[in-house]
């Protein structure tokens, strides 16, 4: 069983071919961080945009490298939510397109299950499992029972943590994206020199909260003397950050852990763009050992945007016959615990 998968839901335009033996036989990828760089952030319509310029392109490329021709498939996934909606339009419509010409079953795939079920392509890890999902827009603990079946346990009370490292590297002036620039950054930094604080630490349950520590830059960085930021602050600040942002998550995640126990997850997995920081993959991992769970997280460069995720889901809904009709609207907001399905 063969699926293609279209990922266009922020700035990543990216068609992938998977199949049910995990193998990934395609991977065309076009990043747009050079067109958004400029205003610092991603900007909807100019993302909406290009992944109509590039899209089709990438399909061709991904199948041509596959060598594999349409007709060889056994169905087209594309996220079809949540993102910015724009973006989302343009790969829902271009994956219903190649269905009917070609007759090929639809699925519409939520983005976030997507990055909650690459771990099952890569380290086939059985449900179910404690899973945080932290991205640029979500930040939650979830329990993964089944394809199409999650119990949210905590989510942010406010930002996303990938929203914070972007907010904060705007701050500091170190450019997007601001999670591998704070990263990068911190390599050379006092963590020590600028105490920030732990939000909600002590609290009961696994909600998580970052725009408090936002805050808290600014007044670190307003209580430095005018002038620009030196290259050493704009350091200790990313530092003190990365640090503030791992430890909060480490201890929301024990009691995320305590929530979880009764379900008996197999793994405790860290998934998302966020989930690419390696202070926070080592500190998570170092957790998960102490409570005797296997900690699995996914390579690097299937942790962000892609369209390998999107091809794996279609794949396991395709196999439990979870199709999508061509009248599925995309959805700009689609919590993942309220996704349809049924467990494993
Ligand atoms: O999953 P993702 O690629 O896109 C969304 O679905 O949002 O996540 C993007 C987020 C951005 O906020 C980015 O700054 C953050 O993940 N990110 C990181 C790192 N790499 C990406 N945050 C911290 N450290 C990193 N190395
Ligand atoms: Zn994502």
């Amino acid at each position: 069983m063969r699926v293609l998968g279209i990922e266009t839901s922020c700035d990543e335009t990216a068609v992938a071919i998977v199949d049910d033996g995990r193998t990934v036989l395609a991977h065309a990828l076009a990043s747009q961080v050079e067109d958004h760089r400029p205003y610092g952030g991603v900007v909807p319509e100019i993302a909406a945009r290009s992944h109509l310029d590039r899209l089709d392109g990438l399909v061709v490329k991904a199948l041509s490298s596959a060598n594999l021709k349409l007709s060889d498939l056994d169905g087209i996934a594309a996220t079809a939510g949540p993102g910015l909606i724009g973006g989302v339009i343009v790969g829902v419509m271009t994956a219903k397109a190649l269905a009917s010409v070609h007759q090929k079953p639809f699925l519409a795939v939520n983005h976030l299950e997507g990055h909650a079920l690459t771990v099952r392509l890569t380290n086939d890890v059985p449900f179910p499992y404690l899973l945080l999902l932290a991205s640029g827009g979500h930040c939650q603990f979830l329990l993964a029972n089944g394809v199409g079946n999650y119990t949210r346990l905590g989510t942010t009370l406010d930002d996303a943590a990938g929203e914070c490292f972007d907010k904060v590297a705007k701050m500091l002036g170190l450019g997007f994206p601001g999670g591998p620039a704070v990263e990068a950054a911190a390599r050379g930094g006092d963590s020590k020199k600028f105490p920030l604080p732990r939000p909600l630490r002590g609290r009961q349950g696994c909600d998580l909260s970052f725009s408090g520590l936002k805050t808290a830059v600014r007044h670190c960085i307003e209580a430095l003397p005018p002038g620009p930021l030196t290259k050493q602050d704009a350091g200790d600040i990313s530092a003190a950050l990365q640090m503030a942002i791992v430890e909060s998550i480490v201890e929301r995640a024990e009691n995320a852990l305590v929530m979880a126990a009764a379900a008996k997850p197999n793994a405790f997995v860290a998934a998302g763009g966020v989930a690419a920081n390696s202070s926070l993959r080592n500190a998570l991992a170092a957790l998960s050992e102490h409570n005797g769970l296997p900690f699995v997280v996914p390579p690097l460069e299937l942790c962000t945007d892609n369209a390998v995720m999107i091809a794996w889901a279609g794949v396991e809904r395709l196999q439990l016959g979870l199709t999508d009709s061509l009248g599925f609207k995309p959805r700009p907001r689609w919590p993942l615990d309220q996704a349809v399905g049924v467990a494993a």
